[in-house]
């Protein structure tokens, strides 16, 4: 299963440090097997329940989201580099696993996919990092889960948190109207 995960986010590539990369990679894989998915299922999974009938997945949005967020990091580090730092291995570990408590969010009824019971008492960013927690991940990677959506309006953020957080308001907005 790894390797088909690899194939259908190769943006898991990116990042540089084996460890942070393999741990990132973990989590997907272990929440797949939490929430009993196949990676075809991952394939046809929404990526949000509040757009009826969007044929955007899961998996697409978060691709997208973690391009959005590099490309965002890269300019923000080529104009403010006397300003700011971030590092990049987070950033994209933070944005491949944003969502990944949506896995634990969505449950399968009649063919659909609808929210659990899990996902009406817990939303995506807490059930996420609370997941991802086991893993032994940077605290700012579970910060940047934990803090995106409205879950981290108005809160301290790092720099990380803040370009996943726009860059997910980005991909959801745009797709909205
Ligand atoms: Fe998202």
């Amino acid at each position: 299963m790894p390797k088909k995960l690899l194939t259908l986010m190769p943006e898991f590539q990116m990042i540089q440090d084996p460890e942070l990369r393999d741990k990132t990679v973990q989590v997907w894989r272990k929440a797949m097997e939490k929430g009993s998915w196949s990676v075809e299922d991952l394939e046809g999974m929404p990526f949000t329940l509040l757009i009826e009938n969007t044929s955007v997945s899961l998996i697409q949005h978060t691709r997208a989201v973690t391009l959005c967020s590099i490309r965002i990091g890269d300019v923000l580090l080529e104009k403010y580099k006397d300003y700011l730092s971030l590092n990049r291995d987070i950033l994209l570990s933070g944005a491949l696993l944003h969502d990944v408590g949506k896995l634990f969010e969505y449950k399968r009824e009649d063919g659909n996919f609808v929210k659990s019971r899990e996902g009406e008492l817990l939303r995506h960013p807490i059930s996420g990092a609370a997941f991802a927690s086991q893993f032994d991940l940077p605290e700012e990677v579970l910060h940047i889960i934990a803090a995106h959506s409205k879950e981290g309006d108005g809160a301290r953020k790092t720099v990380e948190a803040v370009i996943v957080n726009h860059a997910d308001f980005v991909n959801f907005e745009s797709l909205k109207i």
